[in-house]
């Protein structure tokens, strides 16, 4: 021992000892625990009784319950209790502070509990500068062995750093050090502070070597897992590296083949240039990623479109007229038209030519579709078809812009593709049912597309490059004239395909649709056949239209039955369909045969009228009921033809006194008219002398010729005025059993369209005054007088017919 060292002999204490299991509490440190045992229990309570200074000593061997006094340590030390806590099972939970080392010089036993008799040591070292270059060793010793420590926090370092004393400064680190109770305990029992900075260092020095090789062991372990790991990446690498170098390759040849096609297209100057600067941005990018992949659709659409390559077209009009005859029975005006167009245009420079692009205009079924077909073989070009209907937006004519995500070219472009060649018949299929709304108009890029003067350079804003459309021939179809835009409709060269007849209807199966399904249906034509009283089944009992899609249908419908006939009895069957037939194989007819057998009626006219699927009848029924003149419209009219309802009733107001009715009436009485299929709806002007008719017989109580059937437009003044659809409204007419026709005077330039079949089972009287009307339509018999003062104020003759 140093001469530094005092040991204080008359520092004698008495105080209660607390053995400790597993800790030793050094001075100048807090620490908590529960103090349990019996004795112990009691030492405190005496401690705290006292001046709650305690003893505390480890024991030898943490095992022992119940430790004699020479199984506790004589080195200890003096602690005071800050804090003590009696817990709920008897225990008291302490906290003590270390103040002074002790050595017991004796234990006593008093009430149960150990009191050492002891003696307290203390020993300062002086502060010289060896001193303190050993307190600085051990300092950044015990900085090293915190952080190589894993569980210590790093502010244990800044509490110890802080302290100067030596004695105080040992004590600290030693109380924070992971080490054995015994390396403990001789740290306490180690007095002389200097002394025990040279066991701290000893020590601090053994632990972070200990940490050290630990640490070391933990990485070798990290590292073996790594290693593991690292190959595994690596080889992942090197695998993704070979596939970009032979993807590198691949690009280099699909750059390599593109650039071929790019020259190989023959592309006009501008495409050319898009199509190179594209391949030049192509050939940076990284070849899978997305923008590559539009990059490259991009110039696979610049490649697919056809800038050179066309037909040779057939400029033969013969051919073509056999062609138009081959493919359609019939149309013979239609088809010369067409045959007189492809002349002029063949002749004429068709960009400066007005009406240079054909328009089918008729019912569904008449062959629209089917005869720009015809013109495309006629021709010797290729045929593409889009549909409009329903296309509202621009873009779907003229695409989207690359900028958008999934863009691509419009319809025209995509056709233009499919076509493959430059000059195709292009088939605008349905103009009359494109929409527009707030994606823009597309009728206008339409206009542009069939403007010859525009279309040589038409953009699409996918291609975001002109192409010609100069050489392609547009034909155009729709089932009604009036919500095509009237700039396009200028364009066109119009053509209405009004219906077939009975007759016309029989032939078209007969030479076309039949064999047409036969041929889909894989049926010999030797072996299945339809008689023709079947056919004329199937048009009358099951179909009602102006055109022959239905027939169509239903004809392909009885070819699925006989298909499956012969696969159930073998490839020997054949069948010729007769009419009894049809019921087993359409089933119930679905409509009535037209019978000219209906009963005159008083109050009910029969009216002609025309829609988009060709002529139709409308029967006009009118009522009375009390009432005071109210006009009641049923059966979903649109305005113009509510006008001419309320036109017809002031005619017959206006011609009480001639027509003989009470010219009261309308005072009286209600009057409601109701055109049935209340669900379709109806409108124009032509069924005013219809209503007319039907209020006039009602009226005068006198009944309708259930044969006649009428159209025209009436005045206020009992005029008769043309309408429209003529031929359609007179093959409807024909269709269901009408004997007699009531048409306008104006009207009869129209007949000329009418087949000859037709006009001769009909009685057509033209008339151009609603009397003239009334007097047809009522019952002869009963028909009233026209008044003559009447007639001369008018100025007109009788009411001309024509029978044929
Ligand atoms: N005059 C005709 N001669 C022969 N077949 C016809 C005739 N008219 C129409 N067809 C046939 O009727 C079917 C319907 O014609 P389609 O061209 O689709 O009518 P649309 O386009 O007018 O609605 C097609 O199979 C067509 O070949
Ligand atoms: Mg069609």
């Amino acid at each position: 021992m140093d001469n530094q060292s005092v040991l204080l002999d008359d520092n004698t204490d008495k105080l209660p000892l607390v053995p400790l299991r597993d800790v030793v509490v050094f001075p100048y440190t807090m620490i908590p625990f529960v103090v349990g045992r019996r004795s112990s229990l009691l030492a405190v309570e005496r401690a705290l009784q006292g001046d709650k200074r305690i003893f505390l000593s480890t024991q030898r061997d943490a095992k022992i319950d119940d430790p004699k006094p020479e199984e506790i340590n004589t080195i200890g030390t003096v602690a005071n209790i800050v804090q003590s806590l009696k817990l709920p099972n008897g225990n008291i939970k302490l906290l003590v502070e270390g103040a002074a080392r002790g050595r017991v010089q004796r234990l006593e036993t008093v009430d149960g509990c150990l009191i050492a008799c002891l003696t307290l040591i203390e020993i300062k070292a002086e502060l010289t500068p060896e001193v303190e270059t050993e307190m600085g060793k051990v300092v950044a010793l015990f900085e090293k062995y915190v952080k190589l420590s894993p569980n210590m926090p790093y502010e244990t370092m800044i509490s110890t750093i802080r302290v100067s004393e030596p004695g105080r400064l040992t004590d600290t680190i030693a109380a924070h050090l992971q080490v054995g109770i015994e390396e403990k305990q001789s740290l306490l029992e180690t007095f002389n502070p200097v002394e025990r900075l040279g066991l701290l260092t000893t020590m601090l020095d053994g632990e972070i070597e200990k940490l050290r090789v630990d640490r070391r062991i933990h990485q070798r372990v990290k590292k073996q897992m790594e290693k593991a790991q690292k190959e595994y990446y690596l080889n992942e690498k090197m695998k993704a590296i070979q596939q970009e170098l032979g993807r590198k390759d691949d690009k280099l040849n699909e750059m390599e083949e593109l650039k071929q096609r790019v020259q190989s297209a023959k592309m006009p100057k501008e495409a050319n240039e898009k199509a190179l600067q594209e391949l030049k941005r192509l050939e940076v990018m990284p070849p899978v990623s997305a923008e590559a992949t539009v990059s490259r659709n991009y110039l696979d659409w610049l490649l697919s479109v056809p800038w050179h390559k066309r037909s040779r077209e057939i400029r033969d009009l013969d051919f073509a007229e056999k062609v138009l005859n081959e493919d359609h029975y019939g149309l013979d005006k239609v088809k010369e038209r067409i045959i007189e167009f492809l002349a002029v245009r063949r002749l004429v420079n068709h960009k400066t030519m007005k009406g240079s692009i054909l328009c089918f205009v008729g019912p569904p079924g008449v062959g629209k579709t089917s005869l720009a077909q015809s013109i495309a073989r006629a021709t010797g070009r290729k045929f593409v078809r889009v549909s409009l209907g329903g296309v509202r937006d621009e873009a779907e004519i003229r695409g989207h812009r690359r900028t958008y995500i999934g863009a691509f070219p419009g319809q025209v472009i995509q056709m233009m593709k499919k076509a493959a060649t430059k000059n195709p018949v292009f088939l605008l299929d349905e103009v009359d049912k494109m929409s527009m709304d707030f994606r823009g108009d597309p009728s206008s890029a339409l206009l542009e597309v069939l403007d010859a003067e525009q279309n040589c350079s038409f953009l699409d804003h996918y291609l975001d490059t002109e192409f010609d459309l100069s050489q392609v021939m547009f034909i155009c179809t729709a089932n009604v004239l009036h919500p095509i835009p009237p700039a396009l409709r200028d364009r066109m060269e119009t053509l209405r395909l009004a219906g077939y007849t009975l007759l016309e209807k029989e032939v078209i199966a007969r030479r076309f649709l039949l064999p047409k399904q036969l041929k889909n249906h894989g049926l010999d034509p030797k072996k299945f056949d339809l008689e023709d009283p079947a056919i004329r089944d199937v048009i009358e009992k099951y179909t009602r239209e102006a055109g022959v899609r239905n027939l169509e249908r239903e004809i392909a419908s009885i070819c699925r039955k006989l298909a499956r006939r012969v696969v159930k009895e073998g490839n020997e069957f054949t069948f010729t369909v007769k009419s009894e037939h049809i019921n087993e194989f359409l089933g119930v007819p679905r409509y009535r045969p037209p019978s000219s057998e209906k009963k005159p009626e008083i109050g009910v006219a029969t009216g002609l009228a025309w829609t988009e699927v060709g002529g139709e009848i409308l029967t006009t029924e009118a009522t009375l009921m009390k009432g005071r003149g109210k006009l009641t419209l049923t059966g979903k009219l649109g305005d113009v033809m509510q006008e001419s309802a309320q036109a017809a009733l002031s005619y017959i107001r206006s011609r009480c006194g001639v027509l003989g009715i009470d010219d009261d009436f309308h005072r009286k009485f209600d009057i409601h008219i109701h055109v049935p299929e209340g669900a379709i709806p109806k409108d124009g002007p032509s069924a005013g002398i219809t209503m007319a008719t039907a209020l006039a017989s009602l009226l005068t109580k006198t009944p309708v010729r259930g044969d006649v059937a009428m159209t025209g437009e009436i005045t206020l003044r009992g005029k008769v005025l043309p309408i429209g659809g003529v031929k359609e409204k007179v093959l409807a007419a024909h269709r269901l059993g009408v004997r007699t026709v009531i048409l306008p005077r104006d009207n009869e330039k129209d007949l000329a369209d009418v087949p000859d079949d037709v006009q001769k089972s009909l009685e057509f009287r033209l008339v151009e005054t609603m009397d003239d009307v009334l007097q047809i339509a009522l019952e002869r018999e009963s028909a009233p007088k026209v008044d003559k003062e009447y007639e001369k104020d008018l100025n007109k003759g009788l009411p001309g017919s024509i029978t044929h």
